[in-house]
Formats: C-alpha cells, structure tokens, sequence
C-alpha cells in the first residue's frame, strides 16, 4: 500500500474491501457510534486511539475514509475535512492565529478568500498583510513581521491565473519560522503537491475538481497529524464546520477518476486557450500553458497539468463582455468551476465583487475580464461556442 500509485490510492487508499465486506465504501449515514463500555466512550471522546467514532461534528468512518484518502493523494500526514472551501480557510486560520496576530497573503486569491481575511479576521483581531506583487518574494518578506502566523497563497489563482513560486515561499517561510499554506484547489494532487515543494498546509475548496460535477460542497485541510488532531478535538468541536458523510461519499465516488479528469480538463483548456489567444477580439488570455504567460516555466516546472481555469480580457469593456457571456449557448453562466461543464462567470461583478474597483484592478481583475471552467464536452463543440459568442460583438 506503501507504493501505491497515485490512481491506486484514488480508487483503493484507505479502505478495506474484503475487511468491509462491500466494494464500494459504505455510506455511514449516522451522527453517534454506539460504545461497547464507559472506558470506550472516554476513549473515543479523548480522540487517542485509532478508529473509535465518537460524535459526527468531528468523526464519522465515511468521512474518515475521505479524509485519508485525500491525505494520501497530496502526501500529506493528515487531513480534516469540512462544509465547504471557505470553512477549511477559517479553521486554520483560527487555529493559528489569536487576537493582535497577522497573517501575510497574496492579494490574488479567490473573492471570498479575499473578504474572510480582510473583514472577517479582522472581526477576530487579526490583521492581514496583501501583497500585491506576489511575484517578488522580496514584496513578501517585507510584509512579515514578528506578529505574522503564517504565509497563504493560491496557485494557480481564481481568476487571474497567477502561479506563485511555492519552494521559494517555503523557504522564506520557513526562515521566519512560520508556515507556508497553499490553496490547491485549481490544480488538485492530481496535478501539483505544494507539500512535496516544501509548504506546510494545504487547502482546499473540494466543491472544485475533487467533487468535478457541482453536487457537493465541501472543503479540507491537509497537514501534519498534530495539527489535525488539534483542530479535529479543537474548534472543529465548538465551531462544528463538518462535512455532510453523503458528501464524503459522493465525493469518494468522483475522486476516482480524478487524474482522468484533471487530463481532459487540462488538454481541453490548452485547445481553447490557443483559440483564443490569437482571436481577434480578444485582447489577452491568461493559462498557465501559453508562453505568454508570466510564469509558464515556473507553471511547467511545479505543476504536470494547468487545469481547466482561464481567464480572457476582451477588446471592449463590461458591456461588451457582458454581451460575449449571454451570447454563450453551451457553456453555463454559473459562478463556479472544476465541472464537467463548461461555466462562465464574470468576476469583477460576482465572485470578487466585493474587492472593489481599486483592489480588482490590483488583482489583475478588469471588467472586460470573462472566466471561464472549461468542462470535459468536446473541444469542438467549447470552441464554437465562444466563437459565435465573440461574433456578437
Ligand atoms: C481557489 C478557491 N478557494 C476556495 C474557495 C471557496 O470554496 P467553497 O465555495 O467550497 O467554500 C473557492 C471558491 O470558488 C476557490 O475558487
């Protein structure tokens, strides 16, 4: 089991088929787990021994199963897994930070990312420290001081396709003696490993790739075992951000073929960013893929696929990249992505909206900006939508 494989794990790791007498792992779809004596039910609820089952806001053996299997797939100690992307962000943020701590971000993050450390940490006395030129790791030491708990990036970012130097972040992180965490959700373990490049935590919206057909919402944290354990008997306790155990399961069920997925996904969005990078009507395309982008080698060398988010600036403004997205027959004007469908979205008036016009031009987020989650359709049929879409204007 030692050895096994990246797709081994994704469709066998943690579970015991024989042991559990089903090949498919069962949907234990209960909140409490009956103790055999009073010594057991202590033991369970001290959360020292391996599979006891205590209470469902903070175990349950379907949900474990998930959280194992996910932790083997990012070669990870440990994973918790929780309701949703963002829930996973607030509980390692609260366990790292108290009240008058700091934390030091990149500014290309997703918008509700973005809110949660701008208003919501602040509601909990923590400060954040944007850093606008993540790019420059100079920019990051020099928003660290000695009150910072810990560094946090996405790579690739939603929706500007920013891809950050994990190693070298690591290693500043380190320095300083706090950790660096990576929100993966873009790429999955399928196609990068931040804590193989040396980050300490990574996060995740699962909702994205892992789930890959918009039926689950649901979010985890990977790290070391003592972390996990810390939050599992910590806040996840008395804050209770638990993931529903029928969406572990359904979730189990789509990470499967998650490789697979990551595959088309990538190969479809190369197809369509080639298109339209040399399109008329469109200004600039950002892909991790093309060489055009700013960080292709450094995309190239940390991740073996480039996921299925882009992001294109139209000749024009809102009006007439609102009038591309309505014009689209095929690909879903929906705010999310990582399905198996094609999704539009217009990001400086949905998802990070609430940056607001001086920090979306920061971010790299202008209002002729389309974003788009190429799904797993034929390319074909992907291109010619867009291309009758961008007829229109
Ligand atoms: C990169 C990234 N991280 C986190 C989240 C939040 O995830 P969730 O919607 O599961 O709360 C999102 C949502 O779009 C995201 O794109």
């Amino acid at each position: 089991m030692k050895d096994w494989k990246f797709d081994t794990i994704a469709i066998r790791g943690a579970y015991d088929a024989l042991k559990s007498n089903s090949i498919v792992v069962p949907l234990w779809q209960s909140v409490a787990y009956p103790f055999e004596n009073a010594q057991q039910g202590a033991d369970a609820y001290a959360a020292e021994k391996e599979g006891l089952f205590c209470y469902g806001r903070w175990d349950n053996p379907t949900v474990d199963i998930f959280e194992r299997r996910l932790a083997m797939l990012e070669q990870g100690e440990a994973a918790i897994a929780t309701s949703s992307g963002m829930s996973a962000i607030l509980l390692i943020t609260h366990h790292l930070c108290q009240k008058g701590d700091e934390i030091v971000s990149s500014n290309r993050v997703y918008g509700g990312t973005f809110v949660l450390f701008d208003v919501g940490a602040a509601k909990m006395g923590i400060k954040v420290n944007w850093v606008t030129k993540p790019n420059d790791i100079s920019c990051w030491e020099k928003a660290i001081n000695n009150k910072t708990k810990f560094l946090f990036v996405e790579s690739p970012s939603n929706p500007a396709l920013y891809v950050a130097d994990i190693s070298a972040l690591a290693k500043l992180a380190h320095s300083k003696n706090i950790p660096l965490i990576v929100d993966n959700t873009i790429c999955t373990p399928a196609l990068q490993k931040p804590l193989q490049m040396g980050a300490d935590i990574v996060v995740h919206s699962v909702t994205k790739y892992l789930c890959g057909n918009a039926t689950s919402l649901g979010g985890s944290i990977i790290a070391k075992k003592k972390v996990i354990k810390e939050i599992r008997k910590g806040a996840m306790r008395y804050l209770g951000p638990s993931m529903s155990p029928f969406n572990a399961w359904l979730l189990l069920m789509s990470m499967e073929t998650l490789s697979l997925r990551m595959e088309r996904h990538s190969s479809n969005a190369m197809a369509l960013a080639k298109f339209l990078e040399t399109h008329p009507k469109v200004e600039s395309v950002n892909y991790p893929g093309l060489e055009c982008h700013p960080q292709y080698k450094l995309a190239k060398k940390q991740m073996t696929g480039c996921s299925s988010l882009l992001s294109f600036i139209i000749k024009g403004t809102y009006k007439e990249a609102v009038k591309v997205i309505e014009a689209l027959k095929l690909w879903t004007h929906a705010t999310h992505l990582g399905t198996s469908r094609t999704l539009v979205t217009h990001p400086a008036s949905t998802t990070h909206v609430s940056l607001g016009e001086e920090e979306l031009k920061k971010a790299g987020i202008p209002p002729n900006l389309i974003r788009c989650s190429v799904g797993m359709e034929n390319i074909a049929d992907i291109i010619a939508d867009i291309e009758q879409a961008l007829g229109k204007i």
